[in-house]
């Protein structure tokens, strides 16, 4: 199929297509006027990107459990179940860290202190908070 054919067929755009063959989710062959060819297996490759993006998995990720996939033929019920199995737990992950931030959001209604020491929603991870107050960069060795 030509990049438009598998564009129209996966209902996105030549760019799409082409910056995902370039991130390395799919792939294509050449012709011998240099023209890009795609297989068919690739609307399947293409269908999971979509749908990885739906659910919001990283594009590394993806190219990670793409790695692990069969180049030359379409992914398999048992490789769906995988891939799905794998972005099932990513995506609880992501609810138990929404829970977590909407409970600290929680806390900063009717307080508005805008602390950058008290909030942890202003200021996560505040490591250099443990040194002590003030610009810790900015403060020599004491
Ligand atoms: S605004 Fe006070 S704790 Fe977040």
């Amino acid at each position: 199929m030509t990049v438009g054919e598998v564009a129209r067929r996966a209902g996105v755009a030549t760019s799409a297509v082409r910056f995902y063959e370039a991130q390395g989710l799919i792939s294509a062959e050449r012709t011998a006027g240099n023209q890009r060819r795609y297989r068919r297996h690739v609307l399947r490759r293409l269908s999971l990107v979509l749908t990885a993006k739906r659910l919001g998995i990283p594009l590394a990720e993806l190219a990670e459990v793409f790695a692990t996939l069969p180049e030359h033929r379409m992914p398999s019920k048992r490789d769906w179940e995988r891939i799905s199995r794998q972005w099932a737990a990513h995506l609880a992950a992501r609810r138990r860290e929404i829970e977590r931030l909407e409970r600290e959001l929680t806390g900063c209604i009717g307080c508005g202190c805008l602390s950058l020491q008290r909030c942890r929603v202003l200021n996560p991870g505040d490591e250099l908070a443990a040194q002590g107050a003030g610009p810790r960069r900015l403060i020599p060795d004491e």
